[in-house]
C-alpha cells in the first residue's frame, strides 16, 4: 500500500497562529464577564472595607444602609449559613472580616442594590463600630514579634555552617525586594445567579474555578455539585486570581442567597487594589563563604516574605522561594530559611514566578556582592559556580539537575551579542561621560516546571466530535490572555490532523470537567494539552476501527492525515467518518486525563523531585542612570529563551516579551507604598506605574532557543512558557547595580534594593561615592 502524502493541516502543532480571540480582543467583541448582558433583576454590589490595619469589629448598623434608595440586602459575615471559610492552603481563612479586621482594605460588608451606584453610596452608610489594636505592619516588626502565617520552612544540603566557618572569605549583607500589584486589566469580578432549589451558578474571573466552587460551597452550605463556576476568559490575571477571585465570587454569591437575585460583584480599581494580594515583597539576609576565584563553597540565607495577614498561597510562594534560591548555581554547602510574616497588610498571593523571582534575586545578589568584592566579571564567577553535567547537579532540595542547559543559553546568548565589546562600549561611555552612566549585565534562569504541591499536576479534558466533523474542546485550564486556548486546540488540531478552525473552545466549566487545578505555574498547556490528547487518541481509536471495518483494512493501516482518513490510497474525509461512526453507534465523546509523572515532595524534610523538568533562558540589558535624579532607562535587552519545541512560537514570543517587561516593572517602577497608619497609598494608575509602551527597551531582541525539544516527554515536547521569561529581567536590576558601582569605578559593592526607583537609583549613587570619597 501507499502511504498518504504527509500533506500540512492548518495550525496544528508549532505553528505560529495567532491567538483564538486576537480580533475579539482588539475590536471589543471578545465577550469579559462584565460584558454579558445582566439578566432581569441582577443587582450589584459594593464592598464595605475596614479603615484600620488592625481593629476589632465591636458592632455593624446596616439600618442607615439598608434604608438607602435602591438596596436590597447588606451581607456580612454573621449571614453565612455554611462556614465563612475559603482558605486554599490552611483552614480559617474568611470571605468576610469575622470579629476583627487585619489590614486597611479587608472586606467587613457588602451591599448589593438596583444600580452599582446605589450599593456604592449605599456601602458608605454601613456603621461599622471598630476598637482599634496596634498593627504589625513591616517584616521586621513580625519578625520580631515572632508572628508567622504559617510554619518556617528550611531548605538545607551539606555543612553550611561548618563550609561558612572554613571559607577563606565570607561577607554578609542584606538585600530587599518590594512586592507587586497585578494590575491585571479586568478587574476582580463575579456573577452569582441563583437557580432552582439550591443550585447556583457563578460566573467569575478566576483561574481556579474549582476553587471557587469550593469556596461558594462553604459559603453556602451546599455540596460542591450545587455549584457551577464557568469562566470564558479573564482579561489577565497573573496569579491575581488564582485565590483572590475566590473571596469576590463567595461574597456574590452570599448576597445571591440572601436576596435569591443574580449579583454582580466588580471592583473599582482603587479597591482592587486595597483588598486584594500582590507579590510578597521579601527581606533578604545572606551570610556567604566563598573563595578567591568566587566559588560559592558555604551559603546561609534567610528569605523573609511579607505574607500579609493570612497563609492564602504563602507557605507554596515560599517554598518556590526557596527552591529557586539556587538558580543556576550548584551550593553543596547551603541552608535557606524561609519566615512567612505575619502583617497587618493585605494577604499576598500567587504572582507570576511564584517565589521563584525573589529567591532568584537573592541569589544573584549574592553572586554580584562576591564578583564585585573580588573584582572579577559576574559571568566568571557564574561559570565557576553552574550546575554540572552528570556531577555537581544536585539542588539543595535533593532534586538532581537532569536536563542542564543553563551553559548553552548563556553561550548562545554571549555569541549573539558580542559581550565583550558592548562591555567596551559601557566602558567608553561612561569615562566620557560625568551626570550619565551606563550598567551592563547578564543573568541565566533556571526555572522548576510543575506545581511544587504534586497533587495539583492533573488535568482533564473532554472532546466531542460531531456528525459535522467539528470538535467541540474543554479542559480545565482558564483563558487569561496567555493564549492557552489556542494551544490546546492546536493540540486537538495536530492529533486529528484536522485544521484548527474546525476546533472550537469552549469556555472553562466546572460542569463539564471536575475537580480542576488552577491555571498556574505555567503548566497549563503541558498538563491540559496532555489531557485533551488523551481524550482524543481514545476517539480516534474508535474512529479508526470504524474505518478500518469499512475499508476492509486492519486498523493499524488507518491513517488521519490532512483533513481525512486513509487507508492506503482510498480515503475518506474526517466528518464522513464521524457521520459514518456516528450511524455505527460508536460514541464520538471522551474525557481525557493526565497526571504528570516523575515528581514527588516530602514536605518534611523539604526534599523530592518537586519538578518535571526545568526551564532555562539567559538575557542582557543595557541600562543608563542620570546620576543627578535617579531616573532610569533600559536601552537594549537581548534574550534567549528555551521553549522547547515551542507549540506556537508567535504566542511564546509574546509571552516572553510581555514577561519581561513586567519583571522590569517589578524591578523598577512599581512601588507599592505603605504609610505608617498601614495604608496602601500607590492604589491606582495616578500613583502605581506600571511599565508603559515607551519603557519597553528600544533594542529588544527575543531569541527562542532551536533544536531543544523537551527531554522529557511533554505534549509534542514543548515547554512552558508563561513565568521563567519574568525572571530574565534580573538583568536590568543587576545592570542598574553595574551602572551605580561604575559611578566608584566599579571597586564597591552598591547598596541598591529593588523596586530601583529613581529615589533608591540616587540614595545609592550618593551612598556610593560617599564610601569611595572616604577612600
Ligand atoms: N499572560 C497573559 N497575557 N495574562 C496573564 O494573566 N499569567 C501568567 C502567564 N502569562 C498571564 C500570562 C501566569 S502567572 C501564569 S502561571 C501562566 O501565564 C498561566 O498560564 P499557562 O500555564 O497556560 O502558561
Ligand atoms: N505555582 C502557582 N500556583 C501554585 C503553585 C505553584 O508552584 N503551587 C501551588 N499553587
Ligand atoms: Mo501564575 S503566579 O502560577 O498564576
Amino acid at each position: 500500500m501507499t502511504a498518504p502524502v504527509a500533506r500540512k493541516i492548518k495550525g496544528g502543532a508549532h505553528a505560529a497562529v495567532r491567538h483564538d480571540s486576537a480580533t475579539g480582543h482588539v475590536t471589543g467583541r471578545a465577550v469579559y464577564l462584565d460584558d454579558m448582558p445582566n439578566a432581569s433583576g441582577t443587582l450589584e454590589a459594593a464592598l464595605v472595607l475596614s479603615p484600620h490595619a488592625h481593629a476589632r469589629i465591636k458592632h455593624i448598623d446596616a439600618a442607615r444602609a439598608l434604608a438607602a434608595p435602591g438596596v436590597m440586602a447588606v451581607v456580612i459575615a454573621d449571614d453565612v449559613p455554611g462556614k465563612n471559610d475559603i482558605g486554599p492552603s490552611l483552614r480559617g481563612e474568611p470571605a468576610l472580616a469575622e470579629g476583627v479586621v487585619e489590614y486597611v482594605g479587608h472586606p467587613v460588608a457588602a451591599v448589593a442594590a438596583r444600580t452599582l451606584d446605589e450599593a456604592r453610596a449605599a456601602a458608605k452608610l454601613v456603621d461599622i463600630d471598630y476598637e482599634p489594636l496596634a498593627p504589625v505592619l513591616t517584616i521586621e516588626e513580625a519578625i520580631a514579634a515572632g508572628q508567622m502565617v504559617s510554619a518556617i520552612q528550611v531548605v538545607t544540603q551539606g555543612d553550611p555552617d561548618g563550609a561558612l566557618a572554613r571559607a577563606p572569605r565570607r561577607l554578609h549583607g542584606e538585600v530587599r525586594c518590594g512586592g507587586q500589584d497585578h494590575f491585571y486589566l479586568e478587574g476582580q469580578i463575579a456573577l452569582a445567579v441563583p437557580g432552582e432549589e439550591r443550585d447556583i451558578t457563578v460566573y467569575s474571573s478566576t483561574q481556579h474555578p474549582t476553587e471557587v466552587q469550593h469556596g461558594v460551597a462553604h459559603v453556602l452550605g451546599v455540596p460542591f455539585n450545587a455549584v457551577t463556576v464557568e469562566v470564558r476568559r479573564m482579561g489577565g490575571a497573573f496569579g491575581g486570581k488564582e485565590s483572590q477571585a475566590t473571596i469576590i465570587a463567595a461574597i456574590a454569591a452570599l448576597a445571591a442567597w440572601k436576596t435569591r437575585r443574580p449579583v454582580k460583584l466588580r471592583l473599582p480599581r482603587d479597591d482592587d487594589m486595597r483588598a486584594t494580594g500582590k507579590r510578597h515583597g521579601f527581606l533578604i539576609r545572606y551570610d556567604v563563604g566563598f573563595d578567591d576565584e568566587g566559588r560559592i563553597l558555604g551559603l546561609d540565607m534567610t528569605l523573609a516574605a511579607n505574607a500579609g495577614n493570612i497563609a492564602d498561597l504563602t507557605p507554596g510562594v515560599l517554598i518556590r522561594a526557596l527552591c529557586h534560591a539556587d538558580n543556576c548555581y550548584w551550593l553543596p554547602n547551603v541552608r535557606f530559611r524561609g519566615l512567612p510574616c505575619k502583617t497587618n497588610t493585605v494577604s499576598n498571593t500567587a504572582f507570576r514566578g511564584f517565589g521563584g523571582p525573589q529567591g532568584m534575586l537573592a541569589i544573584e545578589t549574592v553572586i554580584d556582592v562576591v564578583a564585585r568584592t573580588l573584582g572579577r566579571p559576574l559571568e566568571e564567577v557564574r561559570r565557576r559556580n553552574y550546575y554540572g553535567v552528570g556531577r555537581n547537579n544536585v539542588t539543595p532540595y535533593a532534586q538532581t539537575v537532569e536536563d542542564n542547559i543553563i551553559e548553552r543559553c548563556v553561550g548562545e546568548l554571549e555569541a549573539a551579542v558580542d559581550l565583550p565589546r558592548w562591555r567596551k562600549d559601557i566602558d567608553a561611555f561612561n569615562r566620557a561621560n560625568k551626570v550619565l552612566k551606563k550598567g551592563l549585565a547578564t543573568v541565566p534562569i533556571k526555572f522548576g516546571i510543575s506545581f511544587n504541591v504534586p497533587t495539583l499536576n492533573q488535568a482533564g479534558a473532554l472532546v466531542h466530535v460531531y456528525t459535522d466533523g467539528s470538535v467541540h474542546l474543554n479542559h480545565g485550564g482558564t483563558e487569561m490572555g496567555q493564549g492557552l486556548f489556542v494551544k490546546v486546540a492546536q493540540v486537538v488540531a495536530e492529533a486529528f490532523q484536522i485544521d484548527l478552525d474546525h476546533v472550537r473552545v469552549s469556555a472553562t466549566n466546572t460542569g463539564k470537567v471536575p475537580n480542576t487545578s488552577p491555571t498556574a505555574a505555567s503548566s497549563g498547556s503541558d498538563i491540559n494539552g496532555m489531557a485533551a490528547l488523551a481524550a482524543v487518541e481514545q476517539i480516534k481509536e474508535r474512529m479508526a476501527g470504524v474505518a478500518a471495518e469499512h475499508f476492509g483494512v486492519p486498523k493499524s493501516d488507518i491513517v488521519f492525515a490532512e483533513n481525512r482518513i486513509f487507508a492506503g490510497n482510498r480515503s475518506m474525509s474526517f466528518a464522513e467518518l464521524a457521520e459514518l461512526s456516528w450511524r455505527q453507534r460508536v460514541s464520538l465523546s471522551a474525557s481525557g486525563y493526565y497526571k504528570t509523572p516523575k515528581i514527588h515532595w516530602d514536605p518534611k524534610t523539604n526534599t523530592g523531585h518537586p519538578f518535571y523538568y526545568f526551564s532555562y533562558g539567559a538575557a542582557a540589558a543595557e541600562v543608563a542612570i542620570d546620576t543627578l535624579t535617579g531616573e532610569s532607562r533600559v536601552l537594549r535587552a537581548e534574550l534567549v529563551q528555551d521553549c522547547g519545541a515551542s507549540l506556537n512560537p508567535a504566542i511564546d514570543l509574546g509571552q516572553i516579551e510581555g514577561a519581561f517587561v513586567q519583571g522590569m516593572g517589578w524591578l523598577t517602577v512599581e512601588e507599592l507604598w505603605w504609610d505608617e497608619a498601614g495604608r496602601l497609598r500607590t492604589h491606582g494608575p495616578s500613583t502605581y506605574k506600571i511599565p508603559g509602551s515607551r519603557d519597553v527597551p528600544p533594542i529588544f531582541n527575543v531569541r527562542m532557543l532551536k533544536d531543544a525539544p523537551n527531554r522529557e516527554p511533554t505534549v509534542f515536547r514543548s515547554k512552558a512558557i508563561g513565568e521563567p521569561p519574568l525572571m530574565l529581567a534580573l538583568s536590568v536590576w543587576l545592570a542598574l547595580r553595574d551602572a551605580v558601582a561604575s559611578v566608584a569605578d566599579h571597586k564597591l559593592v552598591p547598596a541598591l534594593d529593588a523596586p530601583a526607583t529613581p529615589e533608591r537609583i540616587l540614595a545609592a549613587v550618593d551612598d556610593i561615592r560617599a564610601r569611595a570619597g572616604r577612600g
